[in-house]
């Protein structure tokens, strides 16, 4: 049974969504859980591969912003399905991540989707980013994509 404080409502109707095969929703939502950038918002046309184009736009942006490079080991806390992750995986090598969730379900789904390649090694670990089940000083960088106003 999932915990109550672990069932966020939004992923709810995400889970229903792509349970009942909701091509839009998984699109949409299926790797990022998070909004887009657009440098153009003009651009923007409201599809949602646009849309989906848009959120890992986002993700590249802040992943450049926290300065990840091959080699490091990266802890992405409230990982979602692992669309940061993933980003990464594809991006870059020999990394060393670790994604943190409170949520079971995500976790799961993360597993199945995301495999690790370039050399990285990928971990998806079920946990509260309030209270890290890591040591200290353990990760070069810590990522949180539109997850710190949970915590
Ligand atoms: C808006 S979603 C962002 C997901 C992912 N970072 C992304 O960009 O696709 C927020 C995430 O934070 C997770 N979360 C919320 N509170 C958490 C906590 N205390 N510890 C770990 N994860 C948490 C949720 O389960 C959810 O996956």
């Amino acid at each position: 049974m999932v915990q109550t404080k672990t069932r966020l409502p939004y992923f709810d109707s995400l889970l229903t969504a792509f349970n009942a095969g909701n091509s839009e929703v998984l699109q949409a939502f299926g790797r990022h859980v998070h909004w887009g950038y657009w440098e153009n918002p003009a651009a923007a046309d409201g599809s949602v591969i646009d849309f989906a184009k848009a959120a890992e736009k986002m993700c590249r942006l802040v992943c450049d912003a926290a300065g990840v490079q091959d080699g490091l080991r990266i802890l992405d806390c409230g990982c979602g399905f692992g669309g940061t992750i993933a980003s990464l995986n594809e991006r870059f090598s020999n990394l060393q991540m670790v994604g943190l969730n409170i949520d079971e379900r995500q976790l799961a789904r993360a597993r199945q989707e995301v495999m690790a390649t370039n050399g990285n090694q990928i971990e998806f670990v079920e946990g509260d980013a309030c209270q890290l089940p890591f040591e200290d000083g353990y990760f070069d960088i810590v990522l949180a994509v539109e997850c710190i106003f949970h915590c």
